[in-house]
């Protein structure tokens, strides 16, 4: 049996380190031609639930030579229906068969009672609402049997009934279920501005040691307020917060995050560059 699981074990578990970039359909065929210089890939979990097809293949193929991590925004570990073990199992099976060195999800909901809506849904931080995000996130971890990273989101609007930060509330997650972060810190810029809080403040309230994953990505400036788009190069204030947040956290493993009006591949490397160069100075 023993030698059996060993057979099966095509990947080990993987690890990563420095920068990595978002895998997108559209550069499969680069990525395979040409096996660029990348530490590693983040594949979006839910493309992937499929039997079999050209995804699965793809994914494959990039996992021969590159770790990967697996990012989803299916759990819906904010909603107050209990999280979906369907959606469990297929995540397991494709943990198993990929070995991805994380695998993360967000702070927020997007479906409750079996309806679900197409984004990444805000609630209040309040103590119901993290006993029930705990309770979401320990049901997960202990059906997957390892601990997930929890992403903050970017916000637009608050609610008068929050009763603590959304650093507090990360923080007491952390605390409360042992799982990981993965910190966005286009999101705390985005969410700072938005809001007028101290994005700094968001950052040194954080375990640096539960950070195991950054993101950044570009948003759209709409003058009153930013909106995070993941379709735009890193915006300059963005890069500062992040150079910030090394200091702070170290030099952890970073993805650049792209979207919308996806560019050509070696624009995503020029910003991969960039995060790796930040990275060596803070290591
Ligand atoms: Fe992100």
């Amino acid at each position: 049996m023993f030698l059996l699981a060993l057979i099966m074990a095509k990947f080990e578990q993987a690890v990563i380190s420095g920068a990595g970039i978002g895998l997108r359909s559209q550069h499969y065929q680069e990525i395979l031609a040409d096996k660029p210089e990348v530490n590693w890939f983040e594949a979006l979990t839910e493309n992937y639930f499929g039997d079999g097809g050209l995804p699965l293949h793809h994914l494959e193929k990039v996992r021969e030579h590159y770790p990967i991590t697996l990012h989803g925004v299916g759990m819906s570990l904010g909603s107050t229906s209990p999280v979906d073990h369907n959606y469990l199992a297929k995540l397991k099976r494709l943990i198993e068969r990929f070995e991805p060195a994380y695998v993360s999800d967000h702070l927020a909901w997007v479906s409750v009672d079996g309806h679900f809506v197409h984004d990444l849904v805000p609630f209040p931080y309040t103590e119901e609402a993290l006993k029930n995000f705990v309770n979401n996130v320990m049901q997960a971890q202990d059906y997957l049997g390892r601990s997930l990273l929890i992403e903050n989101p970017a916000s637009y609007l608050g609610f008068d009934c929050a009763d603590m930060t959304e650093w507090d509330f990360l923080r007491e997650v952390v605390a409360r279920t042992e799982c990981d972060l993965l910190i966005d810190v286009n999101n705390i810029y985005v969410s700072a501005v938005n809001h007028g809080f101290d994005a700094l403040e968001y950052i040194k309230a954080l375990p640096p040691e539960r950070v195991k994953e950054i993101h950044l990505a570009g948003y759209e400036d709409h003058k009153d307020y930013l909106f995070d788009t993941h379709g735009y190069r890193v915006h300059p204030p963005v890069w500062e917060l992040y150079r910030s947040a090394l200091d702070y956290f170290g030099p952890v493993a970073t993805l650049i995050e792209w979207d919308t009006d996806i560019p050509g591949f070696n624009v995503l490397m020029e910003e991969a560059s960039k995060a790796d160069q930040l990275m060596r100075a803070v290591a």
